[in-house]
């Protein structure tokens, strides 16, 4: 079906409105309008749902999953640095200083070039659509040129994108090669990005926002972060930045403030309403609390958290406390663009933040936090619906009013078969087997906005 006609789809569909539960709708036709938004979704139980299939199908303007194939939600990634998806996998085994010394800056330098940063992130935007990723939240490198040019790219290819230029100022912190001039020309670049971005927005179905974006406090003077702060109020625009990733940063923002960096940020004005911080590691109760008071979301990176995050993010604890929180691959600290492996490893993390890890010291003592397991609908929610509300969009669900956006997951491909052996066969086994065993060749089409923008069956 084409985007700006109206139509339906009709088959089987998971998804999680609400955190930690799963609705399974069996042959549901979902109702979708010219400009892509759910407007009804009808199940076999519906007085009128046999005439209404019928009425689509005879317009032409119905969609059937094929035998086998279910239907989740697009996934929404809320932390990518879309400047190192070429060093994806590598160089992991760096402490997060070295890294970005030794690698990471080397290669977002060359983002300089408009070519190669077209090149890669044409690239990078087909390969997160393979994966199912319909939102995505970008940090793209400190030129501004090149992070115009990844926003356009969304725009084109139809991802609903939030698009950051990295900010770096500080002479001290960052190398002569790549930074920025100035904090008055950051700041400026900044501006621009939001006019540029904002300047797109009128012929962008699925949307596209500028995020203002200071790396994290290390790379950043003062002035900066009070002139991103100011603006952030001016335009009323998103801001992302990471937070109380790791130890050597939560020591060194201590040394310089006197104070976390949930605070620091605060007293910069970069703490508002849907601001986006990476990771979270570090947070404390008292500041889970500010956090939910400010509508200050998470972006939990439980694939870079090994690496670089010295520690398991609380994650159950901060969504009783009521924290916004979406899932982000954090490409490349991250090593995947495949939120389905975000969701395996948040999981996996949670268990052992649970027991603690270390088996030569007594079960007490061994530094486990009671209570910290998440299952994996919750990671599945974090992945869909946590991200849509972290942002504040409509999206993450099959619900009236909500983005259509669509993964059509083939469960019988033959070297990757995801429907058992009809021994364990509940919906919720169904969904558990998808999200933990699928990859990317069983999600055949992905839909954005109404808008078929990944089939592998072309
Ligand atoms: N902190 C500052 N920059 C980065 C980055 O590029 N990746 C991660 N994971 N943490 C950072
Ligand atoms: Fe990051």
């Amino acid at each position: 079906m084409a985007q700006g006609v109206s139509g339906a789809y009709l088959g089987t569909f998971f998804h999680t409105p609400v955190y930690g539960q799963m609705e399974y709708l069996k042959d549901a036709l979902i109702e979708v309008d010219k400009d892509g938004v759910i407007t009804r979704v009808a199940l076999p139980a519906d007085a009128d749902y046999a005439q209404l299939v019928a009425g689509y199908r005879q317009a032409g303007t119905l969609t059937e999953l094929p035998a086998g194939c279910v239907g989740l939600p697009g996934f929404v990634d809320i932390h990518v640095h879309s400047c190192q998806w070429p060093q994806s996998a590598l160089a992991l085994d760096e402490p997060l200083y070295l890294w970005l010394q030794e690698k990471t800056f080397p290669l977002e330098s060359k983002f300089a070039d408009l070519d190669f940063a077209r090149t890669v992130y044409a690239d990078l935007v087909d390969q997160l659509f393979a994966r199912g990723a319909t939102t995505v939240v970008y940090l793209g490198s400190a030129h501004l040129e090149a992070t115009v040019e990844l926003a356009r790219i969304c725009v084109d290819k139809g991802q609903r994108a939030l698009v950051g230029k990295t900010v770096m100022d500080d002479p001290e912190a960052n190398p002569s090669y790549y930074r920025d001039a100035s904090a008055a020309s950051a700041v400026a670049d900044t501006e621009t990005l939001i006019h540029e971005v904002e300047g797109m927005q009128h012929d962008c179905p699925q949307g596209v926002w500028p995020v203002i974006t200071p790396r994290f406090i290390p790379s950043c003077t003062d002035e900066v972060l009070k002139g991103l702060g100011d603006l952030a109020a001016r335009y009323d625009c998103y801001v992302q930045t990471h937070c109380n990733e790791g130890q050597w940063e939560h020591d060194t923002v201590l040394a310089r403030f006197g104070k976390e960096d949930p605070y620091a940020l605060q007293d910069f004005g970069l703490l508002r309403d849907h601001s986006i911080m990476a990771h979270g590691c570090f947070l404390t109760p008292e500041e889970g609390e500010l956090f939910e008071r400010l509508g200050v979301a998470v972006a939990h990176c439980p694939m870079s958290n090994p690496y670089f995050g010295s520690s398991v993010a609380p994650v159950r604890r901060l969504r009783e406390q009521g924290v916004r929180m979406g899932l982000g691959t954090d490409i490349s600290g991250g090593y995947s663009p495949n939120l389905y492996e975000s969701i395996r490893q948040a999981v996996m993390s949670s268990r052992q933040l649970e027991t603690g890890v270390n088996a030569l010291v007594p079960e007490a003592e061994r530094g486990g936090v009671p209570d910290s397991r998440i299952s994996v609908v919750q990671a599945f929610w974090l992945a869909t619906k946590g991200g849509g509300e972290a942002l504040g969009l409509p999206v993450g669900d099959f619900e009236p009013g909500m983005a259509f956006d669509l993964q059509v997951i083939d469960t019988k491909r033959r070297w990757s078969d995801l429907t058992g052996f009809g021994v364990f066969d509940e919906p919720q086994d169904q969904l558990a087997r998808i999200l933990y065993l699928s990859n990317p060749e069983n999600i055949r089409q992905v839909y954005a906005q109404g808008r078929l923008v990944c089939n592998k069956d072309a």
